[in-house]
């Protein structure tokens, strides 16, 4: 990747102007939802895990995945303290200096570490967003010379926390999804228990011209589900639903759940993984905790037997895990307007 300004420095000296890299043509956006008509879905783990409630839960489960891709769930076992800890670990990285903050930056041609994303054109357009991105299950996986030492104290700690709870939500919620579309629940937790999991921190700075600047520009994620963290009641991330977008509003320890073209193309195509991008506001910095979750290598990504029958042919094409992941650097492209997307 090239090296671009931290948004975060960009802000740190008075803007006259928001440079040209980061303003977006508007004209064909589509409208903003009325949020009190369109809500996010928001699903109870207490519910699914209730006798009384469970057949009830798990139909609500499936109309959120298959009409929105994308719900709020709440109700799940993991307190809300070790999600905050990672959260003020998250800032207080943010607010280090551009000199030590320096010392994580990626390296040419990986994502990892501290930066922005898909930068692979010294004209395309930029984010107003400062990551940093690592992986973190399982283990053997990370590479930790990205992993901020010293400072901020604890930081690695907080991380290995964060993500095995991140991992322990993923694998209760996969086998509800599991079960939603009628297949083996056991074996899709057993393949996310054994799964990866890489963490992306975001800090959104605030902007002077937030409705002609993206975060993150819209996309689908890649993964086989996502859990996203806010923290604080700032939005910023919105969804496509029915040509608008929809605001998620952080809810008090809500835990965003999106589904990723694995388990669209697991589902064949029932689930869709949705566009969703992250908005920019004029007064306050936004950090968001991403962890985009995927099964164990020996997973095939392929439409799920079951539900191939008479009625309905495979959609999408099978590949294996790794098939699958190895393609997907290779199609980052750029459109005409200047903004990165995966073919
Ligand atoms: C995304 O996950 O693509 C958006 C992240 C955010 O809302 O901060
Ligand atoms: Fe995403």
């Amino acid at each position: 990747s090239i090296p671009v300004p931290s948004v975060k420095e960009l802000v740190a000296q008075p803007l006259a102007a928001v440079p040209e890299q980061y303003l977006r043509d508007v004209a064909g956006d589509c409208p903003t939802g009325d949020p009190s008509l369109l809500q996010v879905p928001v699903i109870d783990m207490t519910k699914l895990l209730s006798p009384m409630f469970h057949e009830l839960e798990v139909q609500k489960l499936h109309d959120a995945c298959k009409h929105w891709g994308i719900f709020q769930l709440i109700g799940h076992e993991v307190y809300d303290e070790s999600v905050k800890s990672m959260h003020n670990k998250s800032q207080e990285f943010f607010n280090m200096s551009p000199d030590e903050k320096k010392l994580y930056a990626q390296q040419p041609g990986s994502l990892e570490g501290y930066g922005q994303a898909f930068v692979i054109s010294e004209d395309q357009k930029l984010e107003w967003c400062d990551m940093i991105f690592l992986k973190s299950i399982p283990a053997h996986t990370r590479k930790l010379q990205f992993w901020p030492k010293q400072q901020p104290h604890n930081f690695r700690e907080a991380l290995d926390t964060y993500s095995n709870n991140m991992r322990k939500i993923a694998v209760s919620i996969i086998g509800f999804i599991a079960m939603a579309l009628g297949l083996d629940a056991k074996r899709f937790s057993e393949a996310f228990e054994g799964g990866s999991y890489d963490v992306r921190m975001n800090c959104y700075p605030p902007c002077p011209e937030p409705k002609r600047v993206i975060g993150i520009s819209s996309h689908a994620d890649i993964s086989a589900i996502t859990l996203l963290t806010d923290c604080g009641d700032i939005p910023g991330l919105q969804v496509l639903k029915n040509g608008q977008w929809v605001f998620v509003e952080p809810i008090a320890n809500g835990v965003v759940v999106n589904i990723g073209i694995i388990m669209e193309v697991v589902s064949n195509g029932i689930y869709k993984a949705p566009y969703h991008r992250a908005s920019v506001n004029r007064e306050k910095d936004r950090f968001s905790i991403v962890t985009f979750c995927y099964p164990d290598t020996k997973f095939e990504v392929k439409p799920a037997e079951q539900l191939i029958n008479s009625d309905s042919t495979a959609l999408y094409k099978s590949l294996t895990y790794d098939e699958y992941t190895q393609s997907f650097y290779d199609r980052v492209k750029l459109s005409d307007d200047g903004i990165p997307f995966i073919d």
